[in-house]
């Protein structure tokens, strides 16, 4: 498991990140990327617009596909998954990516919208690039995720509120949230997942050498045959080298 973790020191990390994913769009230009938002991805957006600006990342013909998305906050909040990475990566590319798949927050009802995001991301996902919850979830495939989860509601953790209004300055505590399943994650052709900062030593710990199981979601991932982690040092302190 270890040698599918690329660790990059803390100050080359984004950039190194940034630099793998711009890779990929140049060998696969219609490329489906789904797209995590949160704190870690933010660098690595900024480094792939800067790249974008030079013309070493082509987004033109690529489809992003959102992750996942909070339900019942109001349609600019800032912690909304749509408004963020529109701000932090769509909104600064020009020209834009072919597509951007959001999920519906404001759905009537989000079960089928759930089924109609799933319906997307099923033409197939090039590469899914995650995030690793404080609490080991993956999307919002929060701890009691099975690796075969659906795309789906779901009532969010307790981390995953706080997180929500604390750190990405939600104007109220979400309580639901839709996701992509791990079933669905799994079935990507390529995932990688981004790991940054020492608050995520112990959870990348137990995501890559604790024992594969639910209360970690994020173990699953190792199932994938073409899994990779990129985590910057401070990440990557509990890990063996
Ligand atoms: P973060 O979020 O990048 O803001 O830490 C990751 C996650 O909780 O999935």
């Amino acid at each position: 498991m270890i040698r599918r973790v690329e660790v990059v020191p803390d100050r080359d990390w984004a950039g190194r990140a940034a630099e793998a994913l711009a890779a990929r769009l140049r060998d696969r230009p219609h490329a489906r990327l789904c797209l995590p938002t949160g704190d870690t991805p933010r660098p690595v957006y900024r480094a792939l617009v800067e790249l974008a600006r030079r013309g070493e990342a082509p987004f033109d013909g690529a489809e992003l596909i959102a992750l996942d998305e909070y339900l019942g906050l109001p349609p600019d909040d800032p912690a909304r998954a749509d408004v963020s990475l529109r701000r932090d990566l769509i909104d600064a590319l020009s020209p834009g990516p072919a597509a951007f798949h959001a999920i519906d927050a404001d759905a009537p009802d989000p079960e089928a919208e759930a089924r109609r995001h799933d319906a997307v991301a099923a033409e197939g996902i090039d590469l899914a690039v995650l995030g690793l919850g404080v609490n080991g979830h993956v999307g919002l495939n929060e701890p009691g995720s099975p690796a075969d989860s659906p795309t789906r509601v779901v009532t969010l953790a307790a981390e995953s509120r706080a997180v929500a209004t604390g750190r990405y300055g939600a104007s109220a505590p979400p309580t639901r949230g839709i996701t992509l399943g791990l079933g669905r994650l799994l079935a990507a052709r390529e995932v990688w997942l981004l790991v940054a900062g020492a608050h995520k030593a112990a959870p990348l710990a137990r995501a890559i050498v604790g024992p594969e199981g639910s209360d970690c979601p994020a173990s699953f991932l190792r199932r994938h045959p073409r899994y990779r982690v990129f985590a910057d040092a401070s990440a990557a302190a509990l890990l063996d080298a």
